[in-house]
């Protein structure tokens, strides 16, 4: 299902105050399948951008649209219902998304709100628990009472047993240990894989951008700057400091390699082992 941005401008209204526009004029289509990562400076609006996904930011400009179904300013309550059952949306800090007493219960919410049986609810919270690696016995316990890792595991879960068409993730890799992290980015890529998922995933760390994502975002000010495939992104590194934006670690090395020996490697290295690759091709190692 494509996500599209026409001329979208937004803000957050708090009292009779409005806010600067934290999305200002923004244009984006996002294909059907695709899976893009949207980074930028802190307060750049990537969290802004992925709420109005959601519903949960109405432009008061300009329309977004997903799969059939569109939101502007004005009246959306059907809309939104249709837009929050495709769009599984995990926010930044997911651990504040449950609110249930047992995880059970959290998980099966979603599902029975969308007019789900409770028997078909639990045996879904079963499937979607045991998919983000997390025991049965977990079920009957507190959210409170879990580890970091595992309340982001169960946020997941109950977005997961929405079923959605679109999953919307705010860092979700943020805070956890790196092999808790790579588990969490490995089995949100075996979903996209799997069920043909568009997704879209904010994050810092360009070492997930270069192993994940297929395309990137980048926001400044309210405003996508950049919208390019992965690859072609990192092969001009001199203009990503403007926008605070790394070198994924592979592209880092390849560039200080080039730069000592005065070889250029083929290509542009993302990830550890093309840069081996690129090593052994030129003769180096
Ligand atoms: N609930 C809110 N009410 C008012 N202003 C907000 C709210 N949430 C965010 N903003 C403002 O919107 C702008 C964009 O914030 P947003 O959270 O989208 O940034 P971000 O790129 O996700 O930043 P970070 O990397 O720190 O998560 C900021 O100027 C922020 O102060
Ligand atoms: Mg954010």
């Amino acid at each position: 299902m494509q996500i599209s941005f026409d001329s979208v401008t937004a803000d957050y209204q708090i009292g009779p105050i409005r806010s600067p526009r934290v999305l200002d004029s923004i244009d984006l289509l996002l294909p059907a399948g695709s899976f893009t990562a949207v980074i930028g400076h802190t307060g750049s609006g990537k969290s802004s951008l992925l709420k109005a996904m959601n519903g949960l930011i109405i432009p008061y400009d300009g329309k977004v649209t997903i799969g059939q179904t569109t939101i502007k300013a004005g009246k959306n309550k059907k809309a939104l219902r249709a837009i929050r059952q495709k769009v599984g949306m995990v926010f930044q800090f997911p651990e504040s998304q449950l609110f249930a007493e047992t995880v059970e219960k959290d998980i099966c919410f979603g599902p029975l709100n969308f007019g789900v049986s409770l028997v078909e609810a639990k045996s879904i919270a079963r499937v979607v628990l045991k998919q983000v690696g997390l025991e049965p016995s977990i079920l009957s316990k507190s959210p409170l009472s879990l580890s970091g890792g595992q309340k982001r595991r169960v946020a997941i879960a109950g977005i997961l047993a929405m079923q959605p068409d679109i999953l919307v993730l705010d860092e979700p890799g943020a805070g956890l240990d790196p092999i808790g992290k790579r588990e969490i980015l490995q089995m949100i890529t075996a979903w996209h894989k799997e069920k043909k998922l568009t997704t879209v995933i904010v994050t810092h760390d360009m070492d997930d951008v270069a192993l994940y994502a297929d395309d990137v975002v980048v926001m400044e000010h309210g405003q996508v700057v950049k919208h390019d495939k992965v690859r072609s992104f990192f092969t001009d590194v001199n203009q990503l400091n403007e926008w605070h934006v790394d070198v994924p670690q592979a592209r880092s090395l390849q560039l200080q390699i080039e730069q000592e020996t005065g070889i250029k490697l083929p290509g542009v290295c993302l990830t550890l082992p093309e840069l081996a690759d690129a090593l052994i091709e030129v003769g180096i190692v």
